[in-house]
């Protein structure tokens, strides 16, 4: 039923979004008029296009409060230089826009504006960290080139699998490399992801490198979204709404950053002691708490941040099927 509601919210939402489109530039305070009603008992606002129907999250600040266009240009300093790999693709408004989706179900909206900043750092951090370019030695320093790509440069194949070919049938010449800000890869995860954003990315995957917006989108849904059976969603580990059963605790899952790693990833970045893939992505954590003028000690120990001991939520069945994504 919930979930009903969601997706009815999801749909009026992306129907307002050409209007609202139009809106993002004006920066009219009175878009962001409050309103506030009282509804069995539960406060609830709506705040013009960015938060833009009855829900307790809307009573808090919303995104573009606590996170300006200059520090989206902090986070991503060399998206744009000549050598990257999307120049003049990503932008501030287009994640705003895709953000204003998922603010009402409480995306970068809950807890209070230290949780809200620290939620937009970790999610941007799983984005920066994957579409980063900064491996090699150039300028900025390697944690500067988030947003470099947005589509793997050289697919080895058109990660078309068969075995799903009644729900997600690969549609005839398309292609389903990685693409978009959390990149996403084979039929069958762009089938549930144009599903869950309600655009049809299995017949039309090349929207995640032509639409900023969609691919900020596809990856706002994925960390607001449990995809697999006994799993939370990223957003729910992050912000304490999800609680670990006993099992979880002698797994070594806890309601961490390094647990969001384990929902998104599972055994491909998690349980393999300390390794690069992770590394990278805990840096880019950091390094965004430093420039949002969080700071990194708010990020607590070590231990939080990592998942190398972490057994998977779903384990890969053995031997590893070429199901990364
Ligand atoms: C990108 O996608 C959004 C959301 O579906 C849509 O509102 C917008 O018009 C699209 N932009 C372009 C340039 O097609
Ligand atoms: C809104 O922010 C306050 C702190 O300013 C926080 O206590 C509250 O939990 C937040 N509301 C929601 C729904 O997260
Ligand atoms: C706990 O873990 C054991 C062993 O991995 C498993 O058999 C059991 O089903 C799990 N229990 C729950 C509630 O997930």
């Amino acid at each position: 039923m919930a979930d009903f509601k969601k997706a009815t919210a999801l749909i009026l939402t992306v129907a307002l979004l050409v209007n609202l489109a139009l809106m993002v530039d004006a920066d009219g305070d009175d878009d962001k008029k409050i309103r506030v009603r009282k509804h069995k008992g539960e406060k609830q606002c709506i705040q013009g296009w960015e938060c833009s129907y009855w829900s307790k999250y809307c009573c808090n600040q919303t995104i573009s409060d606590v996170f300006q266009v200059y520090q989206f240009e902090d986070l991503f300093a060399k998206r744009n230089s000549p050598v990257a790999h999307a120049v003049g693709f990503w932008d501030y408004h287009s994640f705003i826009l895709a953000a204003s989706i998922y603010e009402p179900l409480g995306f970068g909206t809950t807890g209070g504006k230290h949780k809200q900043m620290m939620e937009v750092a970790a999610f941007l951090a799983h984005v920066g960290a994957k579409t980063s370019c900064g491996d090699g030695v150039i300028d900025g320093g390697p944690l500067a080139w988030g947003l470099c790509f947005k589509r793997e440069m050289s697919p080895s194949q058109d990660y078309c699998d068969d075995y799903y070919k009644y729900m997600y049938p690969c549609a005839p010449g398309a292609q389903y490399y990685g693409r978009g800000a959390l990149p996403i890869y084979w039929n069958y995860n762009y089938g549930a992801a144009g599903d869950g954003i309600k655009v049809d990315l299995l017949h039309h995957p090349e929207y995640l490198e032509q639409n900023a917006t969609i691919a900020f989108q596809a990856a706002i849904w994925r960390w607001m979204t449990p995809i697999k059976k006994n799993q939370p969603s990223a957003h729910d580990i992050f912000v304490g709404n999800w609680k670990p059963t006993k099992n979880d605790t002698e797994e070594k899952r806890g309601p961490t950053f390094g647990s969001t790693m384990n929902v998104l990833y599972g055994d491909y970045t998690c349980g393999q002691g300390d390794i690069d893939p992770m590394n990278t992505i805990i840096s880019h954590y950091l390094h965004y708490l430093d420039l949002l003028g969080v700071g990194r000690e708010e990020a607590g120990p070590h231990e939080d941040l990592s998942c190398a001991e972490q057994k998977a939520f779903n384990p890969t069945p053995a031997p590893p099927a070429a199901s990364a994504s």
